[in-house]
């Protein structure tokens, strides 16, 4: 099986619209203004770390941002906001989503009292689907995958005149995928004052978790203009049956994955990666994995049950991937050749993002159960 490539970065950001965009960002203030805003917990699990056998590890925890219980609303607000200084008189705004996107532009949307239509994919469960109307948005579920709910929201938007807030980018779409990258970095700077502080950053790892690719692209980037050379070693981490990211680099060009596209990651279960996404985090990490959704499970478990005072941390099954990955590589034969690459042994300080909390409560339940 081959559940990891390593990468050999040329470490470069390529100056473009995306790139200036992110330069340019003020979403932290923009973030800092807006009602029920708080910083993300840092937490440091020291009883974890000692049976994972590393020096430490640390967990962003995005489980209670703006009572979303995901990061997604630092993305979506900003570029709701960037959009309407441009255009205020935009009828409404619409998009394509398997859930945390959706319940984030729904309540941006109705944070400036503009009308919100949001398209889900056949799998998108009932929960994820009131989440999102319970801000006002209308839902309209397709019987089609993710790849091609996002062509219909971007046929329907160019009929209606809606303006689309995709988080992905293509061809002569990169303008607003850009201002959600620009608002995920919100998360980054919040740690400024504490393991993003120095000219190195107080940690040696970090495992990002990938949809399209726009946050991890958003995060490396961040890393790469922060610190180059001094950037912490990147792991991208992806569902084994739905890899598009691992299975593009494999292939040398963005395609879109060809897994089943079953499983319970249903944020990260996304077609073709994003555009812009994909050059920065080709050119910016070291290397590629995949997990599935048994091992997700078990992280969600060990956030939820955590060991003598260690934090409880209520994660989904996307938000748990980056603790899975982690793991998976700590724990597996084959992962041997990465862990060299990235230097991953027990000196090694950690940092993964819970970038999810229990979005869908019917199935964290079960899932916790067990
Ligand atoms: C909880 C969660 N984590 C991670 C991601 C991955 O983000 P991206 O699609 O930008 O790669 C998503 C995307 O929806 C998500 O909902």
């Amino acid at each position: 099986m081959d559940n990891y490539i390593l990468n050999y970065p040329n470490n470069k950001l390529i100056k473009n619209q995306t790139s200036s965009i992110l330069s340019n960002s003020d979403s932290l203030k923009f973030h800092q203004s807006l009602k029920g805003y708080n910083k993300s917990q840092l937490h440091e699990l020291p009883e974890l770390s000692k049976v994972l056998n590393i020096s430490n590890l640390l967990v962003k925890d995005e489980s209670s941002r703006f009572g979303l219980n995901a990061f997604k609303a630092l993305g979506a607000s900003y570029a709701v906001s960037q959009i309407l200084k441009k255009k205020p008189n935009v009828s409404a705004f619409c998009t394509a989503t398997d859930g945390n996107h959706g319940r984030a532009l729904a309540w941006s949307a109705e944070l400036y009292k503009k009308k919100c239509i949001v398209f889900v994919p056949k799998d998108t469960s009932d929960l994820r689907i009131e989440a999102i109307s319970n801000h006002g948005a209308k839902v309209e579920k397709l019987n089609l995958n993710y790849e091609d709910t996002c062509k219909h929201a971007l046929e329907m938007s160019l009929k209606m005149n809606w303006e689309l807030v995709q988080d992905a980018s293509w061809i002569n779409y990169e303008l607003i995928p850009a201002y959600i990258m620009s608002g995920y970095l919100t998360h980054l700077s919040e740690m400024e004052d504490t393991i993003n502080r120095l000219n190195k950053p107080n940690f040696d790892i970090v495992f990002l978790q990938c949809g399209v690719g726009s946050w991890a692209a958003s995060c490396i980037w961040y890393y790469l203009n922060r610190y180059g050379k001094n950037r912490p070693k990147i792991i991208i981490v992806e569902p084994v049956e739905s890899s598009g990211v691992f299975e593009s680099f494999k292939k040398g060009k963005r395609i879109s994955p060809d897994g089943s596209l079953k499983t319970i990651m249903a944020g990260l279960n996304c077609g073709i990666p994003s555009k812009s996404a994909w050059s920065i985090i080709k050119n910016g990490c070291d290397g590629f994995m995949k997990i599935t959704d048994n091992e997700v499970m078990s992280s969600m478990r060990l956030f939820h049950k955590p060991l003598k005072k260690d934090s409880k941390i209520i994660s989904g099954e996307s938000g748990a991937a980056g603790l899975a990955g982690l793991i998976k590589c700590l724990n597996d034969k084959e992962a041997e050749g990465l862990n060299k690459h990235i230097g991953l042994d027990e000196n090694s300080r950690v940092l993964v993002f819970n970038t999810e909390g229990d979005t869908d409560a019917r199935s964290f339940q079960e899932i916790i159960k067990n």
